[in-house]
């Protein structure tokens, strides 16, 4: 445990009060909004799958991110700071700049039809435009989805199939360290796959590459947006139902078949606003710095709307922590910017501490703004924790949610005085999540021990209150299992004082750079390789990545072909299928999988086998002798030996 810590938190007073007036807490924290109208219920237990917040209230999310700032004297604070080191550029936008341009993209976006409730997908890099495009959305009450880049075409084209979108905002390419990635044959590629036909695109021509338009469904971003403001057209901000939808965010599910995680508008505001104070300790007019991706939910809450519509600075930071140019990045864009608080996921700390063992960097930089470092996305590991507190000498928090949280669930609340840190664990349960620990049964678990993590119903504000189109596979994915609770699929244990310990999935995700993958998906795309009989996939533990995928694939009688051959093809597959963020890059030609009696392949045992950890020979397991098979194959590629 690390002794840091303020003298007094309000963290338990606070979490009780929650607790015991749950729509009181809500309430209060509401009036941070701006309505146009209030609601007529708090919370409705009647209405959809569990209830729903602050129905009959009507509000938009854009008016109160941005023109209530804009009116309320944050005109000329930045609102926006993009950093990109990977270009050389760097553009501040104030709040009336922001305004001006999102009100100008939603005259673009209303020219092309969209109006409240039409889904508009973004698949677009880490440009201000990106969050211009989906405050545009916000603003017409249209439902925004944003496609993060590194997904290929068969990826996008499955969202544009579920969100049916009118519109597509896209550019013409994205920026890796080294390459430029062409978005527009990607875009096109995922048009002409989907069975969905998109009306419109509207495409940002970037200098480094641009694209050819289609003539009749491609609008130049650019040019339409100073057309839009030449004309000096206003664009008032929708009232929406505080339950309409602000965006679905696809995440992956068990399967190929992502989810499409809904958000509300009003429950959404109202979650995000009061965690920027209480659980981050970030005040309005400070600059706050998500070091994420927009594609992701952390780049929805964190980068676009919580620093926003709490009134501060928020940075979008087109780069990565080692490499542009160097491990010394972070710590210039937080000197530069005068960042107050910087969330990114530990796997960037792994990264930065893995070419800068010492920390030399961090002594070249001022950081005498910089208050607080937070970790999410996947387990914070001790090692690189304390490494940061100690290279920072600042308070290192680990917290812990979801996409379909939207928010943490589960913190150390630096806003509400700090708590002792223990490490491995994000924390306490904040107020609106009654975290418990349920054996398989369904049983409530003694301090200490190892469960399933669930939350009790109802899910606070800014949880997701069902899935796109999908209540039922809502119900049953998250609410049947273990009645009354609402389950997280992640694995861990809450000690005698009330801390969280997050220890593993119990489904089929996995987390590589704090991105969240499906085997199951990747499984999926490996069986369409023609000569595949039958595959698995698992994730093997990797220093700085935390997990990363490992595919073995059992070849059609008869094939004759190399193996070496057969592996390159299944990578290029699911490179070209998912996209380079599945970091696909091990597979191994095996003769038979590993199976129970029933059929069940034993992938948590050939997980053991390639990270080296202690096994016990599977009870009901079919043949043993396919795990001496398995051993040896991996060994061959150096894995598990
Ligand atoms: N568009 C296109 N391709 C993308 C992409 C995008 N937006 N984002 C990533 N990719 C590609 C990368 O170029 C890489 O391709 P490669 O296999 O050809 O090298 C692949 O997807 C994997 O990317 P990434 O996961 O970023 O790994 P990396 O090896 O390039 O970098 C880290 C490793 C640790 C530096 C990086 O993962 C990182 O900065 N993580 C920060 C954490 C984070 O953003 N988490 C999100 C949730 S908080
Ligand atoms: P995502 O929906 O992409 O945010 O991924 C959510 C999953 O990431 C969770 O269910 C956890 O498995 C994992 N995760 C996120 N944050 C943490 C954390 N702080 N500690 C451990 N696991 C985490």
């Amino acid at each position: 445990m690390s002794g840091r810590k303020n003298v007094t938190s309000h963290y338990h007073e606070i979490y009780a009060g929650w607790k015991s007036d749950p729509e009181g807490f809500w309430a209060d924290a509401a009036r941070e909004i701006d309505w146009f109208s209030p609601w007529e219920k708090v919370f409705d237990p009647d209405q959809d799958v569990y209830g729903r917040w602050f129905t009959g209230a009507i509000c938009n999310t854009c008016f109160n991110a941005v023109d209530r700032h804009v009116e309320g004297g944050r005109a000329d604070q930045a609102a926006l700071i993009y950093d990109s080191p990977i270009t050389g550029a760097k553009k501040s936008y104030t709040y009336a700049e922001l305004k001006a341009e999102v009100v100008a993209l939603a005259a673009v976006l209303r020219d092309h039809g969209i109006a409240k409730g039409d889904r508009v997908i973004i698949y677009m890099p880490m440009v201000p435009e990106a969050v211009f495009s989906m405050l545009a959305c916000a603003r017409l009450g249209a439902i925004h989805s944003v496609v993060f880049g590194g997904f290929a075409a068969k990826e996008l084209a499955t969202r544009i199939d579920d969100a049916r979108p009118k519109l597509i905002l896209s550019a013409s390419c994205g920026l890796e360290p080294g390459r430029i990635v062409a978005y527009k044959p990607l875009l096109d590629g995922a048009i002409e796959i989907a069975r969905h036909k998109v009306e419109h695109c509207v495409i940002l021509q970037r200098e480094q590459q641009t694209c050819e338009l289609i003539p009749g469904r491609d609008t130049d971003f650019a040019v339409a947006v100073t057309r839009a403001k030449a004309s000096g057209r206003d664009v008032a901000c929708v009232p929406v139902a505080a339950t309409d939808p602000l965006y679905v965010l696809y995440t992956s599910g068990t399967t190929g078949q992502p989810k499409g995680v809904v958000r509300d508008n009003g429950g959404h505001m109202v979650a995000l606003k009061w965690s920027m104070e209480n659980e981050y300790g970030v005040k309005p007019g400070e600059v706050f710095w998500a070091a994420s991706d927009v594609g992701w939910v952390v780049g929805h809450s964190y980068i676009a709307y919580a620093p926003l519509l709490h009134g501060c600075t928020s940075v979008l930071f087109e780069g990565k922590p080692i490499g542009t140019p160097d491990a010394g990045t972070f710590w210039r864009v937080i000197s530069e910017h005068g960042v107050v608080a910087l969330f990114t996921a530990p796997t960037a700390f792994r990264a930065i501490k893995g070419q800068d063992p010492c920390g030399d960097y961090v002594k070249k930089y001022d950081l005498s703004k910089f208050r607080t470092l937070f970790l999410a996305g996947e387990r914070a590991d001790p090692e690189t924790v304390k490494w940061a507190e100690q290279k920072l000498d600042r308070p290192v928090i680990d917290h812990w949610w979801q996409t379909e949280s939207g928010g943490p669930m589960s913190q150390n609340p630096v806003g509400l005085g700090q708590l002792p840190v223990k490490y491995g664990s994000p924390g306490v349960a904040m107020p609106g999540y009654d975290i418990r620990i349920l054996d398989d049964a369904g049983h409530p678990l003694e301090a200490g021990t190892l469960g399933n993590v669930v939350v009790k119903l109802p899910l606070p504000p800014g949880c997701l209150p069902t899935l796109w189109n999908a209540d039922e596979r809502f119900r049953q994915a998250y609410l049947e299992e273990f009645p009354g609770y609402y389950k997280t699929a992640d694995a861990g244990f809450i000690d005698d004082d009330g801390y969280l310990f997050i220890m593993a999935r119990t489904d089929d995700i996995i987390n590589v750079a704090g991105h969240r993958l499906s085997t199951g998906g990747m499984e999926e795309v490996l069986a369409e390789h023609p000569d595949v009989a039958e595959c698995a996939v698992i994730g093997m533990a990797d220093a700085m990545k935390g997990q990363i995928p490992c595919g073995f694939v059992v070849l059609n009688a008869g094939v004759m072909r190399e193996a070496g051959d057969i592996e390159k093809e299944a990578i290029a597959l699911v490179r070209e299928r998912i996209g380079p963020v599945a970091a696909f890059k091990s597979v191994v030609v095996v003769k038979r999988l590993p199976k129970t009696r029933s059929g069940k392949i034993l992938r948590g045992t050939m997980q053991k086998i390639a990270d080296r950890e202690e096994w016990n020979m599977p009870a009901t397991i079919d043949d043993p002798a396919i795990l001496d098979e398995i051993t040896e194959a991996l060994g061959r590629k150096g894995i598990g030996i």
